[in-house]
């Protein structure tokens, strides 16, 4: 049987959740995971590649709970060449309405020597184990030799033939190290289609890492060379330089169909959104000058270009802002706004929320139009945002008073309600914000470090809300946490004690014992 697939029809595989994630310091709770597979729905990938469930109970309860909740891309789940590994990610794929195992093992002479100290011939059997297997539970099994672009070619043709019989219906070459170039990664891609003789009965497929910045121009050299399937992730997320970034394949496609004739299925409208999702989750904030995400890539600041602009927009423009969903921010509501207005924009931006969690919002939106002369979109969903992720927190920021300035010494009085109780201390630091988070540590004592501390302004304006990112790091494990306010001190603080939260989660489900703070 030869694949039946539109030619031109490219599948647009989302790794944010495996490879992105593998990103030190990117970690994502459950909660986070699921926001962020929803909005690839929305988006319109075709595959998710929700996890690595063998790699930990997270990875598995990732992948278990998108594969309930997200129905209308395929669901993946990565798997090593072991049977234990292949019949995790079945166990988590389980409920998934339409599910793939993508199964891999190492094809290069270095990783098969030092790695996995394994003969040509054992890796081949094991191509062929794993990939059988993997059929066991379900048709689509995407195979893939890792660290394939610096493989024997012989070889490469030999594992790709073999899975291909043993059931692969997709093969994935991945560039682990970022190490091609365009040309080049085409090639391989021509050659495993020219030389495998039964190369017909799959789809292939380009993972192309970023370590020469190559990454998006060798996924689209294997388009043209025949890959029918990019695997990418959003905003570039990954190991090292990163994957392939979705937006910039996508709108490379979208916008030079006089050169790439090809289509996706992606909704392109909704990439910015996507985008300031898992920046904010993760904490990796995207670089201004980044292609179709970045701040200013749209932004005209030269008079020539701008005056070229304003004449007819194509002169200094080759895409439309609302192509990737970027609109003009919307004044939405004011201090008069009432409960029910309130309600409907934030259906509107997206949001189910509960009716605790929307008197509180709300209440908090009241306090914002009180200081904040005008509130957009992106206010609400700021406010929002933080509102939902506090909703199961042990510890709960209530006030704070801090003194700064240029004499010294700095000091902050805060107020925590931890397990219901309020608590209450005043503490000194190296500035306003050493002295809010030495509170912090006051009141609930912990030893994670301070991996990262960012603000970042919601909108324009020096009545702007902050929107703060703090990164804890405690025995290897990383968290996120986020926190919005008009005063930064306040949203530093939310930020903090929204990472703790997490952490305290992430403690209870790794290690018990651990638990008292
Ligand atoms: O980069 C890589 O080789 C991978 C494989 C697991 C596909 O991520
Ligand atoms: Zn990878």
């Amino acid at each position: 049987m030869t694949v039946n697939h539109d030619p031109n029809r490219i599948i647009i595989f989302d790794t944010t959740l495996r490879d992105g994630e593998q990103s030190p310091g990117a970690s994502m709770n459950l909660e986070e995971k699921l926001r962020i597979a929803e909005t690839l729905e929305e988006l319109g990938v075709d595959v998710i590649e929700a996890g690595f469930p063998i790699a930990s109970n997270g990875d598995f309860e990732a992948v278990n709970e998108i594969s309930k909740v997200v129905r209308k891309p395929i669901i993946c789940g990565l798997a090593r060449s072991g049977k234990a590994d292949i019949e995790r990610a079945a166990e988590a794929l389980q409920p998934a309405e339409r599910k793939r195992i993508h199964t891999f093992i190492a094809t290069s002479p270095l990783h098969m020597k030092y790695k996995l100290q394994m003969e040509p011939e054992e890796v081949l059997q094991q191509v062929v184990d794993s990939v059988s297997h993997a059929r066991n539970f379900t048709d689509d099994v995407d195979w893939s030799p890792e660290d394939g672009s610096r493989s024997d070619p012989d070889f490469l043709c030999r594992t790709v033939e073999a899975a291909i019989s043993a059931g692969a219906t997709c093969i994935n070459l991945p560039d682990t190290v970022g190490y091609v170039i365009p040309e080049e990664f085409g090639g391989l891609i021509a050659m495993l289609r020219e030389r495998v003789p039964n190369s017909d009965k799959a789809i292939f497929s380009a993972h192309c890492h970023n370590d020469l910045g190559l990454a998006v121009a060798n996924s689209l050299a294997a388009v043209q060379a025949g890959a029918r399937q990019v695997e990418c992730t959003i905003n570039g997320l990954g190991e090292r330089a990163g994957n392939a970034a979705l937006e910039e394949i996508v709108m490379a496609i979208r916008t030079r169909k006089d050169m790439l004739a090809y289509e996706t299925g992606i909704n392109t409208e909704v990439i910015t959104r996507a985008s300031r999702l898992v920046s904010a989750v993760t904490g990796f904030a995207v670089q201004p000058n980044k292609a179709i995400v970045g701040a200013n890539a749209f932004a005209h600041e030269a008079g020539i270009h701008q005056d070229g602009v304003l004449k007819h927009a194509g002169t200094y423009e080759i895409m439309t802002p609302e192509s990737v969903g970027l609109v003009e921010s919307k004044l939405v509501m004011g201090k008069h706004s009432g409960r029910h207005a309130f309600r409907e924009k934030i259906r509107e931006l997206g949001y189910e929320i509960g009716d605790n969690q929307m008197q509180d919002a709300f209440r908090r939106f009241k306090d914002l139009a009180d200081k904040k002369k005008d509130v957009y979109d992106e206010d609400i969903v700021a406010l929002i945002d933080d509102e939902v992720m506090r909703e199961n927190d042990r510890i709960r920021f209530k006030s704070l008073q801090v003194v700064c300035g240029s004499v010294g010494p700095q000091t902050a009085e805060l107020a925590l309600e931890i397990d219901g109780e309020e608590r209450a201390t005043k503490a000194s630091g190296d500035g306003p914000v050493d002295a809010t988070f030495n509170a912090i540590t006051e009141l609930f004592p912990h030893e994670a470090r301070l991996q990262l501390y960012q603000v970042h302004a919601v909108t324009e304006g020096t009545d702007a809300q902050a929107e703060v990112t703090v990164r804890l790091e405690e025995n290897g494990k990383t968290v996120n946490g986020q926190g919005a306010d008009t005063d930064t001190l306040v949203a530093s603080a939310r930020a903090y004690v929204n990472a703790l939260n997490k952490l305290l989660v992430k403690r209870e489900k790794t290690a018990p014992t651990a638990l008292s703070a």
